[in-house]
């Protein structure tokens, strides 16, 4: 629930003149968590190809922001990824699907970044089962290029209200090879109150809403000392901290004010949404997992290069009791009977939006 300078204006109101008294006192140019975006400017300093390659891979999109990733890099020419159990999400994840979707996404952006620097990447997942590494992946020179490496550094998850413009159709049928896109008024308006639907089931969930609000970073020093979870930040949102509206027991309690405002901005969101991007599978193994993964992040990469932003909406996707009514209605609308949805965005032309806090690829190195 990561929310912008705008968002971050509405909810004020007129604490406004407070943002610019701390702008009159420099406090707004400070707010930046530098710190926590360093892994960005890090990525591609490293001359040993594995380490170039992670350095982009720790970049990927993944729920919450967990960064579920540990490599071992003792073996010459391979790197093995281990889960970091203790980053599992087990109250909206509980078969740890979507954390398996994002180390798919670490995967694919580690052999994207490989390849630019000539190296093939081949992945054995799950080489031992369930329990063992979740993949073994091993360099060998003599790649070509990916031409999708461009957009590496531009990517991001855009939670923002999208521009009330249609996905043109050309864009579309350029995305037909990458998911099924969802451009039509009735699925649309479907889909934004099923969105809406399971998000206030997230959230009127205590143990799953507890879950959020234990990753939320307030402000720039949490931020900087805990770079994942979810990152509120930026001088409009410190300003709120500062004056007292904006504190983790208020997101905790429905009935406060600083609770029903954030929903409003989230639901404001949800409705601002003229297209989705929809990922299902046959099956649903954890090798189908970390395919999704790869193919979700060179979807996000594809939308980057045509202007257009994406934003996974997970809720109703998520296997938890209270969520079943809205996971059954996301697979009667969104997949044949049997597939497995796997991922749903929101598609549309969306504003610039930061950077994500990442940990240094250092402290996901185990070994080597
Ligand atoms: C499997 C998966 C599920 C996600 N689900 C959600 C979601 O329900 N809501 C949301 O705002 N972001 C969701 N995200 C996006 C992450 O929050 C985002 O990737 C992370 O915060 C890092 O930000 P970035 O993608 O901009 O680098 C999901 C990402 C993945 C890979």
């Amino acid at each position: 629930m990561t929310m912008s300078r705008r968002k971050a204006i509405s909810l004020i109101g007129g604490g406004v003149v407070l943002a610019a008294a701390a702008s009159a006192t420099g406090f707004l140019a400070t707010r930046t968590p530098h710190k926590a975006l360093e892994p960005w400017t890090a990525a591609g300093s490293y001359s040993e190809p594995r380490k170039f390659a992670l350095s982009y891979a720790v970049l990927a999109p993944n729920p919450h922001n967990r960064q579920p990733w540990i490599v071992d890099l003792r073996q010459d020419g391979k790197v093995v990824l281990l889960r970091d159990k203790q980053r599992d999400l087990p109250m909206t994840d509980p078969h740890n699907r979507q954390i398996i979707i994002g180390l798919g996404c670490f995967l694919e952006l580690m052999s994207i970044a490989a390849a630019h620097k000539g190296f093939d990447v081949q992945h054995d997942v799950f080489p031992h089962g369930e329990d063992g590494p979740v993949a073994v992946s091993t360099f060998k020179p003599g790649a070509q290029a990916d031409p999708l490496f461009a957009q590496v550094m531009q990517r991001r998850s855009c939670k923002e209200p999208f521009e009330d413009k249609p996905v043109p159709a050309e864009l579309a049928a350029d995305l037909s090879g990458f998911a099924t896109i969802i451009n039509q008024a009735e699925p649309v308006a479907a889909l934004r109150k099923l969105t809406w639907d399971a998000f206030m089931v997230e959230v009127l969930t205590p143990h799953t809403m507890r879950e959020s609000v234990d990753l939320m970073r307030f402000g720039k020093a949490e931020i900087n000392t805990n770079p994942d979870g979810i990152d509120l930040g930026g001088p409009l949102l410190e300003t709120l901290m500062l004056t007292g509206q904006l504190t983790r027991e208020d997101q905790l309690d429905p009935s406060s004010n600083g609770f029903r405002q954030g929903i409003e901005i989230y639901r404001d969101m949800l409705a601002a949404t003229p297209a989705y991007a929809v990922l299902t599978s046959p099956a649903n193994t954890r090798a189908d997992q970390i395919e999704t993964g790869r193919r979700w992040l060179r979807l996000n990469l594809m939308t980057t290069r045509l202007g257009l932003a994406l934003h996974p909406v997970s809720q109703a996707l998520q296997e938890y009791p209270e969520m079943a009514e809205h996971y059954k209605s996301a697979h009667d609308m969104l997949a044949q009977p049997g597939h497995t949805v796997q991922m749903l965005g929101r598609l549309g032309f969306g504003p610039e939006v930061q950077e994500t806090p990442r940990w240094p690829l250092e402290t996901r190195i185990a070994h080597g």
